[in-house]
C-alpha cells in the first residue's frame, strides 16, 4: 500500500469486531472525519483523497459538500461553486477540474486532456473533457434543507440551480440522441465507477491498435499498490478513448458519429432522475418554471423501466448502444434506480431479495458487508480491485436513500450501520473488502487511498454532524 496509508491512524485496523460502538466513538469518528476534510482541503476546493487524487473532481465535490453542511455551510457552498467554474459554455461540467498548484501530480493531467483553446471550455479553469453523474440537484437540495439561513443564500441558490439545469440540458441534449430519456457515457470514468467489469464487456467489442494507444504513465501506481487498481489493459483502454476524444477536439454532437463507448447506464440515470426531482422543489421554492424538469423526470423514469429494468435478473442493466446489447452484469448501479423512484412496488421487492441474496449478502459461511460494487457471484468479481467487488461509502449512501423512498427502513439502515461499522473498524477508506470473514493474515480491509473525503463527508452526514 502506498504512503496514504500511514497517516492518522487513529482508528487502527484491526481483525475482531470492537463491541458496543456507541456514542463515545461517533464522537471520534466526528472528529476524525472533520480533520480530514480540514486537511484536503486545497485553497476553494477539497480533494477527494492527500494524494491520490490531488484536483477536484465532480460529483466527489457533491458528496463532499454534504460533510460540511452542518458545520461550515459556507464551505459546503464554496465546493459547488468552485466546480461549477469548470462548466463548460455546452453546459457540460468537467469530471476534473484541475488545480494550478499540483500541476505533475496525477495522470491524465490537464496537458494529456489537451483542452486548452477548445471552443466553449472556460479559459479560466483547467478542466478535463468529459464528465461524472449529476448528483449536483439532489445536493442543491439538500443543502437548502440544512442552509441555517436558506434566504440569505438565496442567490447562491439561483445561481446554482441555473448552472445545473444548463448541465441537465447539455446531457438530454447531447447525451441522448434518439430523446430516450436515457444520457450516455463516453467513457467508463463518467460513470465515476471506472473499473466495473462491465467495461470489460464493452472493451471486447472495440478494436484498435496498439500504436493507437499513446504513450502514457501512471501516478496512481506512485500511491496504491497494482493489486488494488485497474490492470493495464484497462487503462490502455481508457487512454484509448480519452485519446480518440482529444483528436476530436470533443466537438458534440459530430464526434459521437462513429466513437465506440457509448453505455446507457442505470445508476448515471438514476442520480440523473433524482437530481430532476430536485430541480423541481427547488425550482418551486425559486419561483421557477420546473416544466421541463418534470418532462425529463417522467421520461427517464419510463425509460430506465422500458430499456434498462432486466426481468430476468430482477435487476437494471447497462446498454451499450453502439454494439446494441445489454450487459449481463449484476452491480449495485443496477439497483440503485430506487433512489429516483422508478422501479414499481413488484420491481423493487425483486431488487431488495436480490440485495440480500447470496449475490450480494453472501451466505451464512461467508457473509458480506453490505453492499459489493460488484455482485458476489459475478465472474468478473474481485474483492480488493477498484470497483470489481468492494463496498463504496457512497454508494451505500445513496442506496440507503433509495431503499428509505421505497419503505425499506431496515434495509436502509443496514447500509447505514454497515457503513458506519466498516469506518469505525479499520478507517476512512476510498473502498473497503466486502467478506466480513477474512483470513485474520489478511490485512488492510480498507483499499484505494485513506483518509477519504467522501467518506469521511458521507459519515458525518450520517450522524448529523
Ligand atoms: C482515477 O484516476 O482513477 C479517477 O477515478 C479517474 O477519474
Amino acid at each position: 500500500m502506498g504512503g496514504e496509508a500511514k497517516h492518522l491512524e487513529i482508528f487502527p485496523m484491526m481483525n475482531q469486531p470492537q463491541s458496543n460502538p456507541d456514542q463515545e466513538d461517533n464522537g471520534k469518528l466526528i472528529a476524525t472525519a472533520k480533520a480530514i476534510l480540514h486537511n484536503n482541503i486545497q485553497g476553494k476546493f477539497t480533494k477527494p483523497a492527500p494524494k491520490l487524487y490531488p484536483h477536484q473532481w465532480n460529483w466527489d465535490a457533491g458528496f463532499i459538500a454534504l460533510g460540511y453542511a452542518r458545520s461550515d455551510f459556507r464551505q459546503a457552498c464554496n465546493e459547488l461553486t468552485a466546480l461549477f467554474r469548470g462548466q463548460w459554455a455546452n453546459g457540460m461540467v468537467p469530471q476534473i477540474v484541475f488545480s494550478v498548484q499540483n500541476v505533475g501530480k496525477y495522470f491524465p493531467g490537464y496537458y494529456f486532456w489537451e483542452t486548452h483553446g477548445v471552443p466553449g471550455k472556460p479559459r479560466n479553469a483547467r478542466t478535463s473533457g468529459i464528465s461524472m453523474p449529476a448528483v449536483h440537484g439532489f445536493i442543491l437540495n439538500r443543502l437548502l434543507q440544512l442552509a441555517p439561513d436558506a434566504r440569505a443564500h438565496r442567490p447562491f441558490f439561483q445561481r446554482m440551480f441555473d448552472r445545473i439545469v444548463l448541465l441537465h440540458q447539455y446531457f438530454y441534449n447531447y447525451r441522448d440522441p434518439e430523446r430516450e430519456g436515457l444520457a450516455f457515457i463516453c467513457h467508463p470514468w463518467e460513470s465515476g465507477m471506472d473499473n466495473l467489469p462491465s467495461w470489460e464487456e464493452v472493451f471486447t467489442q472495440i478494436h484498435f491498435e496498439a500504436s493507437e494507444v499513446p504513450p502514457y504513465e501512471r501516478r496512481d501506481l506512485d500511491h496504491v499498490d497494482a493489486p488494488y487498481r485497474p490492470r493495464k489493459p484497462s487503462y490502455d483502454r481508457f487512454i484509448y478513448l480519452v485519446n480518440r476524444l482529444r483528436q476530436q477536439r470533443y466537438q458534440e454532437p459530430e464526434m459521437w458519429k462513429d466513437y465506440p463507448f457509448q453505455v446507457q447506464e442505470p445508476m448515471f440515470n438514476a442520480i440523473l432522475g433524482h437530481s430532476n426531482e430536485a430541480l423541481i422543489e427547488l425550482g418551486q421554492w425559486l419561483g421557477r418554471d420546473t416544466g421541463q424538469m418534470r418532462e425529463w423526470h417522467v421520461q427517464t423514469n419510463k425509460a430506465l423501466n422500458s430499456k434498462l429494468w432486466d426481468d430476468t435478473k430482477g435487476i437494471y442493466l447497462s446498454y451499450d448502444r453502439v454494439h446494441q446489447r445489454h450487459i449481463p452484469i449484476a452491480t449495485a448501479a443496477g439497483l440503485l434506480p430506487l433512489l429516483c423512484g422508478a422501479p414499481n412496488a413488484t420491481q423493487s421487492a425483486r431488487m431488495v431479495s436480490l440485495l440480500q441474496s447470496p449475490s450480494f449478502a453472501g451466505t451464512p459461511e461467508n457473509p458480506a458487508w453490505l453492499c459489493p460494487s460488484t455482485a458476489l457471484d459475478e465472474p468478473g468479481f474481485d474483492p480488493c480491485r477498484y470497483w470489481r467487488g468492494p463496498v463504496w461509502i457512497n454508494m451505500n449512501w445513496l442506496m440507503f436513500h433509495g431503499l428509505n423512498r421505497y419503505g425499506h427502513t431496515e434495509l436502509a439502515e443496514r447500509m447505514r450501520t454497515d457503513s458506519l461499522e466498516l469506518v469505525r473498524r479499520f478507517g476512512f477508506w476510498e473502498y473497503y473488502d466486502p467478506r466480513k470473514n477474512l483470513p485474520s493474515s489478511q490485512t488492510p480491509y480498507g483499499y484505494g487511498s485513506n483518509q477519504f473525503s467522501w467518506t469521511a463527508a458521507l459519515t458525518l452526514d450520517w450522524l448529523g454532524a
